[in-house]
């Protein structure tokens, strides 16, 4: 699906340049479930940023399904977000004033579907990350573990093909962490959806079958042959 080339990413900062990417090269295929580690400021968000389609490389390629996401428009880029790529972020990023329904609805408005279709498929991703009874609830009458499920279930909502999660359960506990997992994962089953996923979690990390590690704006890549136990 994802064919990255030679991807470099530069900040000028103070003077002088910050390589968040140097010269990452990757493959993506169709259904994979990659984890993304390392430490603070080695370029994972970068990462996935352009992968997403949210940030242009300095240099290099970023081809998703053959199309140079560098080379489009960001008219077209931002179609393709609209309809291949969920974003699923650490601090949820939903919007204070809407309910639940609305937060998730308003991932559908980019689609043109009309709005009872668009209500109902609302209805349908929203029951399954349990959260039927709180359609209508506001996010800050919600727990983080549930806002972060509304967060899945706009992500979802468009039935990406592709999900990019930034920390999803950096700001969880334990338990509601394993809660966020488990789901995220029967999602990447039950829809082949390839699963792309940053963490500092290593238990998590060694559920997925594909770990790549950031070092100064460098990528590496390890598959995980059998599964290793968290
Ligand atoms: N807009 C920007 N302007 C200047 N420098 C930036 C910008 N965005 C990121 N950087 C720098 O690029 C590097 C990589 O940042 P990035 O956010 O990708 O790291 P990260 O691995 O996601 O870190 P964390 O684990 O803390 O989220 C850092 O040195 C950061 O300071
Ligand atoms: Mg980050």
């Amino acid at each position: 699906m994802y064919t990255l080339t030679g991807v470099t990413k530069t900040y000028k900062k103070d003077g002088g340049t910050v390589a968040a990417l140097q010269d990452v090269d990757l493959e993506i295929e169709d259904g994979e479930w990659l984890a993304i580690q390392g430490r603070t400021g080695h370029g994972k968000s970068t990462l996935l940023n352009v992968l997403g389609g949210l940030d242009r490389p300095t240099a290099g390629t970023v081809r998703l399904d053959g199309h140079d996401l560098t080379a489009m428009r960001e008219r077209e880029v931002g179609k393709i977000r609209a309809t291949t790529i969920g974003f699923v972020f650490q601090t949820f990023n939903l919007i204070p004033t809407l309910s639940a329904a609305e937060n998730v609805e308003a991932a559908l408005i980019p689609l043109g579907m009309r709005s009872a279709e668009r209500r109902r498929r609302v209805g349908e991703v929203l029951d399954s990350v349990k959260l039927g009874d709180r359609a209508h609830h506001l996010p800050s009458e919600l727990s983080g573990g549930q806002q972060q499920r509304v967060g899945i279930a706009r992500a979802l909502a468009k039935r990406p093909r592709v999900l990019l999660a930034d920390e999803p359960t950096g700001n969880l506990d334990e338990d509601t962490r394993d809660d966020i997992i488990t789901l995220l994962e029967t999602m990447h089953r039950r829809h082949d959806l390839t699963l792309i996923l940053v963490t500092h979690d290593s238990a998590l990390a060694y559920r997925a079958p594909c770990v790549g590690v950031m070092r100064n704006g460098r990528l590496s890549i390890r598959r995980n042959t059998g599964r290793l136990a968290p």
